[in-house]
């Protein structure tokens, strides 16, 4: 019909019209066509799926175990993920009732908010922050209210402006760390404010620890469901893609009091049914046998972090510490370039591929995403030329 829009602009709904595509994948689909790119792009471990556990995942298959498990998780499984967040954080939960296995933390991040925001309920949300948050509060139905975080801060998150952003309508706090992109951690004083906002406020607090094991220095992560009255307000998720280099595996877990989790597992039983059964039963040799393996890829991301970080700075690239997560997330504004056109400029002129801040967020800009999950000799290279890419900019 003339002067109809195309069918498929009609159809989309508004909440999907709404979300523009991600801002990551474009320089992906680009870097993907050209040789020789250094890619610090992708925020994924270079290493592959430690031995014990991919060994675990074939035995599971051998045996014949190629059928759905219970819409909560192979018993296994949960067991061993209580045990092991009772060991770390120190905070309970029934095994049986309270733990969630999911299709990898994507999975926990949607369900956690589309069976708890009912339409117009606010989120509050830091930014910059992981590319997936804003889409699944709109998604839901939510609202996300963002509040900004600034390089100058060290991209903590300020609890007066948390409160600051409270409404009415404000049902919950979103919170990412450590932080992708940042690498940024909430340190024990912001979290303790945070908690106190949470409590005062009778708001609901997710919590996506998935980076809670890439830990650097004296950083030491604690749960927030940890936190005096937390426990029975969060809804900590995770997973096990990064740790244990498992992101092909797509699984994760949500850990929250009963009465929310049996919302979310009503979710996932009709949407989901099961995370993939080979998928669980690899989780659990590497919540069993992956610890040494975690320690050996954590120690190696620690090294190149420093060779990261400190060559960024050597450039005049301000960098501050990350101590959490695998990012690096320079501020880029003395080359003069906009982070679109260094991200489109480095990859076309010197090949190499990152990403640029302002995906994250509007306080990204003037930043650039790199991810340092990559190998050693690669990081030096990519450095070099960054060093090249940044001295013609300037001159
Ligand atoms: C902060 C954050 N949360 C969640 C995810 C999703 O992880 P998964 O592979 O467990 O779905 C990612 C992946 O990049 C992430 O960076």
């Amino acid at each position: 019909m003339i002067g109809r829009p195309p069918l498929a602009e009609r159809v989309l709904a508004e909440r999907v019209h709404a979300v523009p595509p991600s801002g990551i994948r474009r320089f992906f689909d680009i870097a993907a066509t050209m040789d020789d790119v250094i890619s610090l792009g992708v925020g994924e471990p270079d290493f592959d799926t430690p031995r014990v556990i991919v060994e675990a995942g074939v035995e599971s298959l051998r045996e014949g175990r190629t059928h759905y498990t219970s819409n909560h998780g192979t018993i296994e499984l949960r067991q061993a993920l209580a045990d092991h967040l009772e060991r770390r954080y120190e905070v309970r939960y029934d095994p049986a009732t309270e733990i969630l296995i999911t299709v990898g933390a994507s999975e926990a991040l949607d369900l956690a908010l589309r069976a708890t925001c009912d339409p117009g309920d606010e989120v509050i949300l830091h930014e910059p922050s992981y590319v997936a948050y804003v889409p699944a509060i709109v998604f839901a139905g939510g609202v996300p209210r963002q509040v900004a975080t600034r390089f100058e801060d060290d991209f903590a998150l300020d609890p007066s402006a948390v409160e600051a952003a409270i409404t009415p309508r404000t049902k919950a706090l979103f919170l990412g760390y450590p932080s992708n992109p940042t690498g940024a951690v909430l340190p024990d004083e912001v979290q303790d404010e945070l908690a106190a906002i949470a409590e005062r406020h009778d708001l609901l607090v997710y919590s996506d620890e998935i980076y809670d094991r890439l830990a650097y220095g004296d950083y030491r992560h604690r749960a927030f469901s940890a936190l005096p009255g937390m426990r029975e307000r969060t809804i900590l998720m995770g997973g096990f893609s990064k740790a244990y280099a498992m992101t092909g595996w797509r699984v994760g877990y949500v850990a929250a009091p009963i009465g929310i989790l049996e919302g979310l597992v009503k979710v996932h039983q009709y949407g989901i049914m099961s995370a993939p059964t080979t998928a669980q039963d690899a989780a659990l040799a590497a919540v069993h046998d992956g610890e040494a393996d975690v320690e050996r890829m954590l120690a190696e991301y620690d090294r190149r972090r420093r060779l990261l970080v400190d060559g960024l700075n050597a450039l005049g690239l301000d960098t501050f510490e990350p101590r959490g997560a695998f990012y690096a997330f320079p501020r880029i504004t003395s080359t003069r370039l906009d982070d679109e056109t260094f991200t489109e400029r480095l990859l076309s002129e010197e090949r190499v591929a990152v990403v640029p801040g302002s995906a994250f967020g509007p306080s990204g800009a003037g930043h650039v995403r790199m991810c340092y999950a990559t190998s050693y000799a690669g990081l030096e290279t990519a450095l070099e030329r960054i060093g090249r890419f940044v001295e013609r900019a300037r001159a």
